[in-house]
């Protein structure tokens, strides 16, 4: 059945995907009805429960989202800041409580409040009727030159140069590439040129970029900066990658929760199709709105979205490199990798190399939420010690800390006494326990309980996960009722914690199910003395 859909939706995508289709039905009410999926199983030769199945997977066309009108942020630093019940309340003035629901996260974090109401999210305290509801993120540049670049009239230039560079020395611009020593920047950290050379190889006449901007941690906010404030330099870096390796198309799939970031998105593709380097380079970008699913993050699902299907996980082998969008050869890479290309092009890959470490070269965002002194995006060269990044760049903290969560949900939580232990690249991250993730940097107060924040996880998870596979689809929710239930009377039996966590961590099929019991390790064991009374035997947390 699915290979039946992705050939049929491969057929279609160039006028509008499967996907848009279905996004295009819930226009009006939010969710399209049994009567508009008929019509379009019909139209596209698809069978109605297939498009019932792949909709109602999404927070914003389910059932429990329909007519809808206002929306609460329930990301992690708009829980700790404690501020989300207000806003409920405001927004109680104007709607009822049908009307008023939740999503996560807007990417507000350095305000610590958000809603979003239409196309607009705005920060807590603003005025819905303001232009100016929701300002600018905060930016703040701590390395000689920025990587990304200004807000100038740049763009045409950029476009010209690249297409090009990379019609005629394409060798010398992957050359470039692999000595910069790039790395992904959606968490993994893979070497961005082995997925580019793989693609470049493949024997195929049609392959995909694909750029993913689906940006679902709680706490990360630097995609979004880039696609609002920087789109020009993220499609730069996608036109250079595509004609690399061989390709005509580029997908930018943008999150739901940003509608901004999807207005600039398509702002910077209709500038860039009057360049004269959008005919030179015969380069199409096709910008996709998500719909509301952190899974989507996850570089299969996401071209499962873009297909149409339910965007579960793919199993792999076969890798996007190898078979990815619409089978073809696909290079999937983070909005951040992307938008650092063009830097690397005009400066030369040793230029890039030179700064970092060695194994994790370059800068990086970072982002810091509402519990700093100076919240917002801060590019910072990698390396730079952790300490320096949080009380010098970030100012210190606003009130009391106990831990820092970096790296959204996935990655890992660090207590404030290992702080001067880590610098911000990969390897220190990882030599410690923890992961650097995407960077996104969250301060749970002292008084805010960890018990409640393992309940956060896991209910984040049991929500999210997309349920391909048995031991997240059940253990995600058996640890959050486990988590939810426990007292201090009536405390988790220690051992069948670790079972599950164990179960979760081998058994997994991606990064979802198998990520979780890092973070949720990092708090047992850091926080035991404080979590002794919801868990019966300790010392069976490691
Ligand atoms: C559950 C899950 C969520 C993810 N979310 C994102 C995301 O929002 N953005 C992103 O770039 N990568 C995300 N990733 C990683 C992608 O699968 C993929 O590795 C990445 O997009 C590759 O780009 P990069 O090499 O530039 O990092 C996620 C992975 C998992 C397992
Ligand atoms: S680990 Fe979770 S999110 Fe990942 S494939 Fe399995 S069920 Fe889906």
């Amino acid at each position: 059945m699915s290979q039946n859909i992705r050939a049929l939706s491969a057929r279609s995508y160039r006028e509008r995907t499967l996907f848009e289709a279905l996004l295009e039905m819930a226009r009006t009410t939010g969710t399209p009805s049994h009567a508009q999926l008929r019509v379009l199983g019909e139209q596209r030769q698809v069978s109605p429960a297939a498009l019932l199945g792949a909709a109602s997977f999404y927070d914003f066309l389910s059932e429990d989202n329909r007519n809808k009108q206002a929306y609460v942020c329930k990301g992690t630093a708009c829980l700790l800041a404690g501020g989300q019940e207000a806003v409920r309340a405001r927004l109680g003035a104007q709607f009822s409580d049908e009307q008023i629901g939740e999503a996560t996260c807007l990417g507000h974090c350095y305000r610590g409040g958000a809603y979003r109401i239409g196309d607009h999210c705005l920060d807590a305290g603003a005025d819905p009727d303001s232009e100016q509801g929701a300002g600018t993120i905060p930016f703040h540049c701590h390395t000689p030159s920025s990587m990304f670049g200004d807000n100038g009239d740049e763009a045409e230039v950029l476009y010209q140069r690249i297409s090009q560079t990379a019609s005629s020395t394409p060798v010398l611009l992957l050359y470039e590439l692999s000595i910069s020593g790039l790395r992904g920047r959606g968490g993994a950290g893979f070497p961005f040129t082995n997925k580019l050379a793989a693609c470049r190889s493949a024997p195929v006449r049609q392959k995909y970029v694909v750029c993913n901007g689906d940006e679902g941690d709680p706490g990360a906010f630097s995609d979004r900066w880039l696609l609002e404030e920087r789109p020009q330099r993220v499609l730069a870096g996608m036109l250079a990658a595509g004609l690399a390796m061989g390709s005509n198309m580029g997908f930018l799939y943008v999150r739901a929760e940003y509608p901004l970031a999807q207005r600039r998105v398509a702002e910077a593709i209709e500038t860039f199709e009057q360049t004269p380097a959008f005919v030179q380079a015969g380069f199409r970008f096709h910008l996709v709105r998500g719909a509301g699913a952190y899974i989507c993050g996850e570089e299969t699902a996401l071209l499962n979205s873009i297909e149409g299907l339910r965007p579960e996980v793919r199993t792999r082998p076969p890798y996007p490199a190898q078979a990815g969008l619409f089978e073809r050869p696909t290079l999937v890479s983070n909005v951040e990798t992307f938008a650092a290309l063009p830097w690397i092009l005009e400066n030369g890959g040793a230029a890039f190399a030179a700064l970092g470490t060695e194994a994790s070269t370059g800068t990086k965002l970072v982002s810091l939420d509402q519990g700093f002194n100076n919240p917002g995006v801060h590019e910072v060269t990698m390396g730079t010690a952790l300490e320096g990044v949080i009380y010098n760049y970030g100012g210190g903290f606003r009130r009391a800390v106990k831990a820092v969560q970096v790296g959204g949900p996935l990655g890992s939580v660090v207590p404030v006494e290992k702080i001067t232990r880590l610098s911000l690249d990969f390897e220190s991250f990882a030599g410690e326990g923890f992961l650097l993730g995407h960077a996104g940097i969250v301060s749970i107060p002292q008084d805010f309980p960890m018990i409640e924040f393992l309940r956060h996880l896991f209910t984040f998870m049991a929500d999210e996960s997309c349920g391909k596979c048995l031991p997240c689809r059940l253990g995600t929710e058996k640890g959050r009722r486990m988590l939810l239930a426990a007292t201090v009377d009536s405390p988790i039996d220690s051992i069948a914690f670790d079972d599950l966590l164990e179960t979760l961590e081998l058994g997994s099929l991606c990064g979802l199910g198998g990520g979780l019991p890092l973070p949720v390790r990092n708090i047992l064991s850091h926080f035991r003395s404080e979590l002794a009374d919801y868990f019966s035997l300790e010392g069976d947390h490691e």
